[in-house]
Parts: C-alpha cells; sequence; structure tokens
C-alpha cells in the first residue's frame, strides 16, 4: 500500500526538503502551509519531479478548524496519513519585555497547539496504519536554552515535551510512533530573516550575523534542509527507537 504522508510547512525550506525526500521514496505527499500558490505548486512539482499522488493544501494551522480540515481533506482525496510531519512554524525574535502576548499565542499556537491537534485528528489513520509515524519538528531551542526568543525555545521544548508524552503514550501500541528532530540554525528563510532584522537594528551585517548563528550550531556551520529532510526519512523508514533526535552533533542519536 502506497505510503500517505502530510508535511505541515512543505511549500519552501525544511518541509519542502522533507516533502521531495518522502516523495522521491514513493509516498504520496499532502503539503500544507498558508500560500495557496505555493501548496499548489509545491504538489504539482511533487507530482512531476517523482510520479506520486500529491495535494496541495491551504490552511492556517494556528486555527484549531484548519487543523481538523487540512486532515479530512489529505485523507478524503489521497488517504489518511500515516506520516504525519508537524514542521510548520515560525521564529519570532525579542527581548523578554519586548515579546506580548500576541508573540506568545503564535509560536503556541502554530507549534504546540497544532501539533495535539493534528495528531488527535490523525491518530485514528495513524493506528488503523500499523505502522503510524508522527514527526514534530522541534529545534535545539527546545533542548537549551537562546537569548531573545523566550516564546519560541518555550514553544519548541513543548514541542519535545509533547513528543515525549505520545512516546510514552504509545509505548505498548509498536504500531505508533512519535519522533522529534531538533537542529541548530538551518540555512532557510526563517534563519536569513532574523539576521537581516537584526542587522537592521545593530552593527553587523546580515552576512556576519548568519556567520555567528553558523558558530552557535555545535556543528560549526548552518545545516542544510536536506540534511534534516534525510533525518526524518531515515525515521520514518526505519522506526529506530527513541524520541528525540539532536540534529546539532557530529554523530547524531536518538535519546526517549
Ligand atoms: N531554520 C532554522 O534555523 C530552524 C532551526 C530549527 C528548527 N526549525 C524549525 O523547522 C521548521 C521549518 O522551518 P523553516 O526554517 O523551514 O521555515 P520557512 O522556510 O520559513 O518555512 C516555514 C513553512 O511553514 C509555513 N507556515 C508558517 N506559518 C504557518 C501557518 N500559520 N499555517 C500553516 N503553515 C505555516 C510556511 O508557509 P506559509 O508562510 O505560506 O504559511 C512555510 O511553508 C519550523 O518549525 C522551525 O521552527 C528551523
Amino acid at each position: 500500500m502506497q505510503l500517505v504522508a502530510l508535511v505541515t510547512g512543505g511549500s519552501r525550506g525544511i518541509g519542502r526538503a522533507i516533502a521531495e525526500a518522502l516523495a522521491g521514496r514513493g509516498a504520496a505527499v499532502a503539503v500544507v502551509a498558508r500560500g495557496e500558490e505555493a501548496v499548489k505548486r509545491a504538489a504539482a512539482e511533487l507530482a512531476d519531479r517523482f510520479g506520486v499522488r500529491s495535494l496541495g493544501i491551504r490552511a492556517d494551522l494556528a486555527l484549531a478548524a484548519d487543523c481538523a480540515a487540512a486532515v479530512a481533506r489529505c485523507s478524503a482525496e489521497l488517504g489518511p496519513p500515516s506520516v504525519l510531519v508537524h514542521n510548520a512554524g515560525t521564529a519570532p525574535s525579542a527581548r523578554l519585555e519586548d515579546s506580548d502576548d500576541a508573540m506568545l499565542d503564535e509560536v503556541l499556537d502554530l507549534h504546540v497547539r497544532a501539533a495535539f491537534r493534528l495528531v488527535r485528528a490523525a491518530l485514528p489513520g495513524l493506528r488503523a496504519a500499523k505502522a503510524g509515524t508522527v514527526v514534530l519538528l522541534g529545534s535545539t531551542a527546545g533542548l537549551r536554552g537562546y537569548p531573545f526568543t523566550a516564546a519560541y525555545t518555550a514553544a519548541k521544548h513543548g514541542m519535545v515535551g509533547f513528543a515525549r508524552a505520545l512516546a510514552a503514550e504509545w509505548a505498548r501500541e509498536p504500531a505508533l510512533r512519535a519522533f522529534v528532530v531538533c537542529p541548530g540554525f538551518v540555512d532557510t528563510d526563517i534563519t536569513r530573516d532574523a539576521a537581516r532584522a537584526v542587522a537592521a537594528r545593530g552593527r553587523k551585517s546580515a552576512e556576519e550575523l548568519l556567520s555567528a548563528f553558523a558558530a552557535q550550531n555545535r556543528i560549526g556551520r548552518l545545516h542544510r534542509p536536506d540534511e534534516v529532510a534525510d533525518a526524518v526519512v531515515r525515521l520514518v523508514f526505519d522506526r529506530p527507537p527513541g524520541t528525540v533526535l539532536d540534529l546539532d552533533s557530529p554523530h547524531p542519536t536518538l535519546s526517549p
């Protein structure tokens, strides 16, 4: 039976690389994001390049109704997802005193609440698939603290905690697996936008800031989206033991 994957934030960046890697392994892929044209284009390109069934779904995953609707539409048009990758995200940065409730809501809604809602909506299909896999995009900001990103860091710690809770709850159900993948800074729009935003307020150029971000990664450089995608594909197909994958390590290993 063909694997059906739902990839949130699959229109660009890491999610796009994950959608391509899964399609490259023959999965039917639903790509979900807010930009209607972008999801349609991404889905069409997956079908052209990899010859798989694909679907673009426009949804604002900060909204509860859109989370449920995205899973329902994927189930109706491609089949119930047996792989759910919740990757969509934003990473606002500000000092704590400038971080308001709207910023906190933005990241909690999109990262943590959407993860709960998507997994709950997809659970009957994941269970029925006999090999249902949930992969959440965490971050090293879910494993350690960074300055000027308190809301994001709290939300990413929430993603790691949610994945661990799922793994514990499903410990006696080998059909269901949950993972959270934690890269450091990755070379995508989020990172480049952050460098430009900080450069506009400070003394360093965007390029200098990108180098500084890269230096904060333990691997000493920015991760590439395809490296994150390779890790996700290994989790989906090999289903190794463990839950939390710290990618910012020379030898990434899964821990409970
Ligand atoms: N880049 C990094 O350095 C880094 C490091 C660690 C972890 N991560 C995590 O990796 C994930 C992907 O990041 P990225 O760097 O690939 O970001 P990106 O290039 O900015 O892509 C973000 C994706 O999420 C979608 N999205 C954003 N808000 C959405 C919403 N409300 N509803 C539905 N879709 C939404 C975007 O499409 P639309 O804008 O059209 O909705 C886009 O497809 C995020 O969870 C991020 O926190 C990134």
